[in-house]
């Protein structure tokens, strides 16, 4: 498979996926040969801007095109387990957008299919692949870490341009599920795991209503199974961009500045370094290279998120939101 051209489906052809296609377009190597969406719009566009046959039923489309490597899953995260499913029948590896699923017990249930199944099926965590995330992990390697600051500030909520479901947190899980996930995960990829959840979530900016039921910020104390403890602010209600995680030791204070700046000191050393920049500007092509050659080779040992971690992550959000609804800290298993 070295050098053959890999032939490639989308369920789901929204916003994510025109993304993707642009990076797929950048990385070579692969066509989009099929796309299915339940959406008439969305996939008239997809299929003929690809020159793909367009499907609006996954099963279909896995039983008659019998030639796919491998599937990208780009809708909302209440229609996962299905496809994942099928796709693991067929033993089509899959790229899964994040959420890994809407609910802790689906996860559950589609980390046992896929392990049943030995398919490989990787999470769109793409902090975990930008070269700045290694760069820190490098920087701080062999020393303690015992404090860790996320923060993740935008304005969709006062945008209001991405699509209404995202705004409902029974759909999306709100601005935590859906966009706090990701620098959960990184956390936890450079931190470990969590251990312990306090969340306090707000809507000073946003009241809730009924086209908008997520909380549009929140703040949250985190414990850490090192003993670290840590904190992460959100909001989607901040007119300007911010997208950082801070580490803190005795010897050392680093900011990941996402997706490509690494300062701060360490020891006696100022650091101050830009990484390079995505190949096609957007910082989700890093992970599509590693998904796209893992189909190649067969080997998924680069694959950063395999489907049961992305499920742990999922768990530590899900807390975040039963947090804020208890109104006391959640203990994770
Ligand atoms: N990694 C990132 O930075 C990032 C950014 C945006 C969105 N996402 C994730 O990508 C996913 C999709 O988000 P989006 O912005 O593209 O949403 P979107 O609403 O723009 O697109 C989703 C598409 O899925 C289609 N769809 C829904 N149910 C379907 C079904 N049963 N079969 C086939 N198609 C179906 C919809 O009709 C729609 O066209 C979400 O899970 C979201 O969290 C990730």
């Amino acid at each position: 498979m070295a050098d053959k051209e890999l032939a490639l489906a989308i369920v789901g052809t929204g916003g994510i996926a025109k993304q993707h296609r642009k990076n797929l377009e950048a990385l070579g190597g692969n066509k989009i040969v099929a796309v299915c969406d339940v959406d008439e719009e969305n996939l008239k566009e997809a299929s003929a801007a690809l020159g793909a046959t367009a499907y609006t039923n996954f099963n279909e489309m896995f039983d008659k095109e019998s030639g796919l490597d491998a599937v990208l899953l780009c809708t909302p995260p209440t229609v996962r387990k299905d496809v994942i499913a099928a796709a693991c029948d067929k033993k089509l590896p899959v790229f899964c957008e994040k959420p890994p699923a809407r609910t802790n017990e689906e996860a559950a249930e589609i980390t046992d299919i896929v392990e049943r199944s030995g398919n490989l099926v990787s999470v769109g965590f793409m902090y975990r692949y930008v070269p700045a995330t290694d760069r820190i992990k490098e920087l701080i390697a062999g020393e303690k870490l015992n404090l860790v600051q996320g923060t993740f500030l935008c304005n969709p909520a006062l945008a209001r341009k991405i699509p209404g479901w995202f705004f409902l947190r029974e759909k999306s899980g709100g601005h935590i599920v859906d966009q706090a996930i990701h620098m959960i995960d990184l956390i936890r990829f450079i931190a470990g795991d969590i251990t312990e959840v306090h969340t306090l979530g707000n809507n000073v900016i946003c009241p809730k209503a009924e086209d908008f039921t997520t909380e549009d910020s929140s703040s949250t104390n985190l414990r850490f199974a090192s003993g670290a403890s840590g904190s992460h602010v959100h909001s989607w209600a901040y007119s300007k961009f911010v997208c950082e995680v801070v580490l803190t030791g005795a010897e050392y204070r680093l900011t990941l500045k996402l997706n490509d700046f690494v300062n701060g000191w360490i020891k006696d050393k100022q650091i101050d370094e830009k990484l390079a920049p995505p190949p096609a500007g957007d910082l989700r092509y890093w992970e599509m290279q590693v998904f796209l050659n893992a189909v190649r080779t067969g080997d998924a040992s680069n694959i950063r998120s395999p489907y049961a971690d992305a499920a742990k992550t999922l768990a530590t959000v899900n807390a975040m939101n039963q947090s804020i609804d208890d109104g006391k800290p959640v203990e994770l298993g």
